[in-house]
């Protein structure tokens, strides 16, 4: 580089001109060598240091000797050539047309990021369906904005029954105009998936459903109007209820430990015949009475049962509409289990949380505990 400061002799419009054009084309060959680091902050220096700095050092033998009249004229220009100067260190690949990566060091180690981690929600549903993989059983998902007929209609729902009941269920607005079967709602549990696998597949079935469900239920330690459900199906020839108790006691079993004992006790859901409660025994004081099992010695966990001939005949008049007339799901030779769990409920148990909104509060320090 030449450093000689260039001299400037009369201060009329078309000298600065030149005397400018040439400084900057001096800028725009240097401009096109900045292939390195390095090479950028000897550039930098070269024109912007602060004491030696050739743009400095124009400045003020240009100024030092110019008339009055002449001082902005002469401000503005050195501006631009600064603005020059600091384009050509932006872009440096533009400048130079190579293709550069300017300021990165790749022998510095990298910015370490914290590694994320499956909410403890999803991890524990996860825990849930692998516990019936291992069984055999494979994984399916249905529609959150599900029909009334797929929700409530072929799982023998009655007409009148109170879940249906706007209190229960969110439906979607504007649904009137439509046959009552095919008005959306949110769905208030996983079972519908139960009717969409059972109307495109023939048994052997075995499959869980994990999935979000909805119900207009005010929140509370306990309660989230938005929750996830395991769900569970089975259907082939000659399924009993005691493969429903041997499945269940074994997945209860696996995901509380293999000291936990099973209790089946009477229910009602519609779509299954008989029905039954699932309690296992509490794990918090081994079933010896505690605050958390209310002194029962037992906890209530999840809903099960045979599933009811009503919803196989409900399946079978939907395949026929396909044209499915294979009478794959006659009851005289098919039966089925079916049961249903709380993924919070068994988050709950298993880790001890009290409230519910914890898992959607988002709170680093709850989340954190599960890395
Ligand atoms: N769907 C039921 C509920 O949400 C649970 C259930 C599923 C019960 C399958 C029996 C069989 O409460």
């Amino acid at each position: 580089m030449n450093d000689a400061i260039p001299q400037l002799l009369t201060y009329d419009e078309t000298a600065l001109d030149s005397a400018f054009a040439a400084v900057s084309d001096e800028v725009r060959s240097g401009a096109s060598t900045l292939a390195t680091p390095n090479a950028q902050e000897a550039f930098r220096l070269h024109w912007l240091g602060r004491k030696q700095g050739r743009l400095k050092l124009i400045s003020e033998a240009w100024l030092k000797s110019a008339p009055a009249e002449a001082r902005k004229p002469l401000g503005i220009r050195f501006n631009q050539l600064k603005q020059e100067i600091e384009a050509a260190l932006e872009a440096p690949v533009a400048a130079s047309g190579a293709a550069v990566v300017r300021g990165i060091d790749i022998t510095l180690p990298g910015t370490v990021r914290q590694p994320g981690i499956a909410h403890p929600l999803l991890q524990t549903m996860e825990e849930i369906v692998r516990v019936f993989h291992h069984l055999g059983y494979s994984t399916n998902l249905g529609p959150q904005v599900e029909s009334d007929f797929y929700n409530f209609e072929a799982l023998n729902f009655p007409q009148n029954h109170p879940a249906r009941d706007t209190q229960d269920t969110l439906q979607i607005a504007n649904q009137g105009s439509k046959a009552s079967r095919d008005r959306l709602l949110m769905r208030t549990h996983t079972s519908p998936v139960q009717i969409r696998t059972m109307v495109a597949q023939a048994p052997p079935i075995r499959i869980v459903i994990p999935g979000k469900v909805h119900r207009n239920d005010a929140a509370d330690a306990t309660h989230s109007p938005i929750f996830h459900q395991v769900e569970g199906l089975c259907v082939d020839t000659n399924i009993t209820f005691s493969d429903l108790k041997g499945t269940l006691d074994h997945a209860m079993k696996a995901l509380f430990g293999s000291g936990v004992k099973t209790r089946f006790f009477p229910s009602f859901f519609p779509f299954t015949e008989p029905s039954a409660d699932v309690q296992i025994s509490c794990i918090f004081c081994g079933g010896k009475g505690c605050r958390k099992c209310k002194h029962s010695g037992w906890i209530e966990l999840l809903g099960c049962g045979m599933v009811d001939p009503a919803v196989f005949a409900a399946v079978t008049d939907e395949r026929r509409k396909l044209g499915l007339d294979d009478d794959a799901y006659n009851p005289d030779r098919i039966t089925g289990f079916a049961f249903g769990m709380g993924v919070e409920r068994i988050a709950m148990i298993q880790h001890g949380i009290s409230d519910i909104g914890q898992f959607y509060s988002g709170d680093m320090r709850f989340l954190e505990q599960f890395a």
